[in-house]
């Protein structure tokens, strides 16, 4: 076979001139015609598929007309006009070679699977339509998460993934540690953790944004995008163990401030998609979420509203759908009831702002009521919350007697209480789940199905 360099099918299928090239991939369908027979070729570059055009005179011909759904295949032809519709080039192909071939035990046959059963088969699903454009999308808006803070200068901190801290004060770590499980030493009727290998009880981060408000206290503005971990055991759509979220983190701003970045940077993220990522959201709004490019689109121009936590109860109360939960003041949101206020009330994104104390975490800053924080979460239709921020407690005193009050013990945040004794300054920020993120641009339902391999209780096979 001639030695050639490969064309990625992507750029194949915007040639402006008729040119010979070699293309490498997938296959994903073939037709065995009389005279001629075809096959769609994929390499994952792009969502459409290049036609291959194989006439009875070429050498093998019967080994590659031949070959099964999934082979990987290389071949070498000349781009020419095609006469179908819908595609502007085809390959007539003069050479090919089978990589690695695939018979018909192939799961990925062509008819349409379920998202169910393509989830028992997370090794292959990525060759499928829909798992290539969400990949795809995935990969693009990562690189525009870094692009919309690097314009704005801000410092990418990468803070660590083993920690002693439970930033979020849930329980909900996983624990890391390397003592014999069966027989972990004892002190005093439980497990001695100064033996464990960092001399403390560790486990994995379910927030870097302790570690980022340090960093934002020397570089003013810096983000963090890393994985985090949770051991809730929620099964949700909506809920994984290990997911990736992005913890901008700002000095010298206060709630407002923290609110406009939330607005731009998602605003920028929606705008990103429908700018470089057309051809897959073409098939998301057909196949996955009528009515998603509208979507989109009307929110990359709307207005972000602003509601507190007190008139969302007062909204809640009286409503008319009936909830499972009650609502009371103090109590947690529930989903339900942050779905009826994005969809229902306000038909698009809405904050919700300035949370009962004792239903968010020790960091928020205490508001001048004595009873609320200055909390944010940012909710959307369809998927709910996306952002959870706050303005954080700057007050060396303030922060002391809230930790006491939330039982965080001082011992292990000697060193952030530190960044309160010197050079303290008002600051803020939010985490926003990346997944939820992608749940909500590409209008998949699952968490399960926008992250390459989920981890969710029972499952961490692939
Ligand atoms: O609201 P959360 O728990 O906030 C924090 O962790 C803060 N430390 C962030 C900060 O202020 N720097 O989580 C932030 C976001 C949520 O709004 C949600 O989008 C996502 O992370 N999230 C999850 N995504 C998937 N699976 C889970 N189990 C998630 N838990 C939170
Ligand atoms: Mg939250």
């Amino acid at each position: 076979m001639k030695t050639m360099a490969r064309t990625a099918i992507k750029q194949a299928l915007k040639a402006n001139q008729s040119a010979e090239i070699c293309v490498k991939g997938w296959v994903r369908s073939v037709r065995r015609g009389k005279g001629v027979s075809f096959i769609a070729l994929n390499d994952g570059s792009s969502f459409d598929s290049l036609q291959l055009v194989l006439a009875p005179d070429l050498a093998n011909y019967d080994q590659i007309s031949r070959v099964g759904t999934g082979a990987c295949i290389s071949v070498v032809g000349t781009l020419s006009e095609s006469p179908a519709a819908g595609q502007k080039w085809e390959l007539q192909v003069f050479e090919a070679e089978v990589i690695g071939a695939a018979d018909d035990s192939y799961p990925l046959q062509k008819k349409r699977h379920t998202l169910e059963f393509l989830r028992t088969i997370a090794h292959l699903r990525p060759r499928s339509n829909t798992f290539g454009a969400v990949f795809r999308m995935r990969s693009a808006l990562s690189f525009a998460v870094h692009k919309f803070f690097q314009e704005r200068g801000f410092l990418y901190v990468q803070t660590p993934i083993v920690t002693a801290n439970d930033c979020e004060g849930a329980g909900e770590m996983f624990r890391v540690s390397t003592l014999d499980a069966a027989k972990p030493p004892q002190q005093n009727g439980d497990v001695d953790w100064s033996q464990d290998f960092f001399g403390e009880r560790t486990g994995l981060t379910v927030s870097g944004q302790l570690q980022a408000e340090l960093f934002a206290t020397a570089f003013s503005d810096v983000y963090t995008f890393g994985p985090t971990f949770r051991a809730e055991n929620s099964n949700t759509s909506r809920h994984a163990a290990e997911f990736w979220m992005i913890e901008p983190e700002i000095a010298f701003a206060d709630l407002a401030a923290d609110c406009r970045l939330g607005e731009d940077f998602l605003r920028y993220m929606v705008s990103y998609a429908l700018e470089h990522c057309q051809e897959d959201l073409a098939f998301f709004n057909q196949r996955i979420e009528k009515g998603l490019l509208d979507k989109l689109e009307a929110l990359a121009k709307a207005e972000f509203k602003t509601i507190t936590y007190t008139e969302a109860v007062e909204l809640l109360q009286k409503a008319k759908q009936k909830f499972e939960f009650q609502v009371e003041w103090g109590c947690d949101l529930q989903s339900e009831h942050e779905r009826y206020l994005t969809e229902q009330v306000f038909n698009g994104p809405v904050f919700v702002t300035d949370y009962p104390k004792q239903i968010k975490a020790f960091y928020m800053r205490l508001n001048d009521d004595q009873k609320t924080v200055a909390a944010m979460d940012l909710l959307v239709p369809r998927v709910g919350e996306i952002i959870g921020g706050s303005q954080r407690e700057e007050r060396f005193d303030v922060l002391h007697a809230r930790m006491d009050e939330c039982g965080v013990p001082q011992k292990h945040l000697d060193w952030y209480l530190d960044i309160r004794r010197w050079g303290s300054c008002p600051h803020a920020g939010f985490g926003l789940g990346f997944e939820r993120l992608l749940m909500y641009v590409t209008g998949m339902e699952n968490i399960r199905d926008v992250i390459p391999f989920p981890r969710t209780p029972g499952n961490a096979h692939f």
